[in-house]
């Protein structure tokens, strides 16, 4: 281990840096290595002794706020903002003389190997497209679970990860199946309680976003697929925090997008399938993409590619798709083990701090159900008073369902942490 600020970090501490993108590379930009020494330019937040994992340079906002709100939205990463605003800047400047059909497989290209590389795939299993949900609703279409079969959710789900689903089994028929606790956290076993031999998928979050509970998706798969049940999942709230390694847990597909953990822009998501399904599943949503060879333009009929790349369908906003890109390849330098050990280090600090505040913490605190996504209620006191008294001290957090939730990143430090619990003290004290 070596010291890094005030906390003990793993040894793989490592700096990168912003780069220039050059206006015709329309793959992920690479990143550069530099020394540990150049960490901890110093703002007004982030003081001499207290670091992040990364140079804050990499994330400018940084700088102004304790940003504890990543699983609201993350902070772009620099380097990914660059690419993405160099792109549009490139075509409004030359059209398609620099935009051409090559330029744009490789833009999806570019995609496909940085998030293979992100789960342990490979670049075939993966669809580029614009959102999350865009991507579980063609999913959802595509498996449309029939009458007399079941679809297994969490009732404390994040909307957009059921959402598709409840509409196809209101076209369909199939039985919405909830797993829920009166609010209290569902683990692994209620949901696989709620899995039987009619159970056509299995749908939920990676990480909830209201508590950072995290599910064990290898459990999970065995119990779908002993069942012939699928496994979808959205690990919107999970990747790039958390390793995910497709090829050990069988998920049968994995959706992720991209303004949250992966610190990219929004505009642009992609989704792992596992290739024992890309020869039959139709995809829910179809434009002239989805053609194999989309550029012979036939309109009287679809073959789909062979791999999950039928899935695309549609043009996107090219630049957020190389921001993604270019911020999945940061992440990948600067490791997810390690990011993922910096993130819940800061999450055991507000957890003792708020343990002291007598809050009552929600979030797992240890084991392989805990993130770094800390969520507390406070009895008595208005949780969006305590939003705003944050903000007002330049804290970010946010509210959710009665709680305050934090969620620290790889940018954060530990006088983030403190700072927030200061104001957290001093409202405390005006209350009470
Ligand atoms: C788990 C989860 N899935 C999906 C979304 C929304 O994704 P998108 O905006 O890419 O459709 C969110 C947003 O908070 C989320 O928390």
């Amino acid at each position: 281990m070596m010291l890094c600020g005030r906390r003990p970090l793993p040894d793989r501490c490592v700096m990168w840096s912003r780069h220039e993108l050059s206006a015709s590379h329309y793959a992920a930009v690479p990143v550069a290595n530099e020394s540990m020494s150049a960490l901890g330019v110093s703002s007004p937040m982030n003081t001499a002794n207290s670091k992040a994992l990364v140079a804050s340079d990499d994330f400018p906002a940084s700088h102004r706020s304790a940003y504890l709100n990543t699983a609201s939205v993350c902070l772009v990463y620099a380097g990914a903002e660059h690419a993405t605003t160099a792109w549009f800047a490139d075509l409004a400047e030359h059209g398609t003389s620099q935009f051409d059909e090559k330029a744009e497989t490789a833009v999806f290209a570019g995609l496909h190997a940085a998030a293979a590389k992100l789960l342990n795939s490979r670049p075939t299993d993966i669809a580029a497209g614009s959102s999350a949900t865009e991507l579980i609703a063609s999913i959802a279409w595509a498996v449309a679970p029939p009458q007399g079969s079941n679809i297994v959710a969490v009732e404390a789900v994040f909307p957009s990860t059921v959402y598709p689903w409840m509409r196809v089994a209101t076209h369909t028929g199939a039985e919405m199946r909830w797993v829920g606790k009166g609010g209290g956290l569902v683990t692994d076993d209620d949901v696989i309680a709620a899995i039987d031999e009619r159970t056509s998928v299995v749908a939920l979050s990676h990480v909830e976003y209201r508590t950072g509970y995290r599910y064990d998706l290898g459990r999970l798969a065995d119990a779908a697929h002993e069942n012939g049940a699928l496994l979808v999942v959205d690990a919107s709230q999970s990747a790039g925090a958390i390793t995910i390694d497709v090829s050990s847990n069988e998920v049968d597909a994995l959706i992720v997008g991209s303004y949250k953990w992966l610190c990219g822009p929004f505009g642009a998501a992609f989704m792992y399938l596992d290739p024992a399904l890309q020869a039959t599943l139709e995809p829910g949503l179809v434009g002239f993409r989805s053609h194999r060879n989309m550029w012979d333009l036939e309109a009287q009929r679809i073959e789909f590619a062979q791999d999950a790349t039928r899935f695309e369908f549609s043009t996107m906003a090219y630049g957020c798709a190389i921001g993604l890109a270019t911020a999945i390849d940061y992440l990948l330098g600067v490791g997810v083990e390690t990011i993922f050990e910096w993130n819940t280090s800061l999450a055991d600090l507000l957890i003792d701090g708020l343990d002291q505040l007598g809050a009552d913490v929600i979030s797992p605190r240890s084991g392989s159900e805990r993130t770094s996504i800390v969520a507390a209620r406070f009895i008595g006191t208005d949780v969006d008073g305590l939003v705003h008294a944050l903000d007002e001290a330049g804290v970010v957090a946010s509210a959710r369902i009665g709680a305050l939730r934090f969620s620290p990143h790889l940018y954060n430090t530990t006088d983030d942490i403190d700072r927030a619990l200061e104001v957290l003290r001093r409202t405390d004290k005006a209350s009470g």
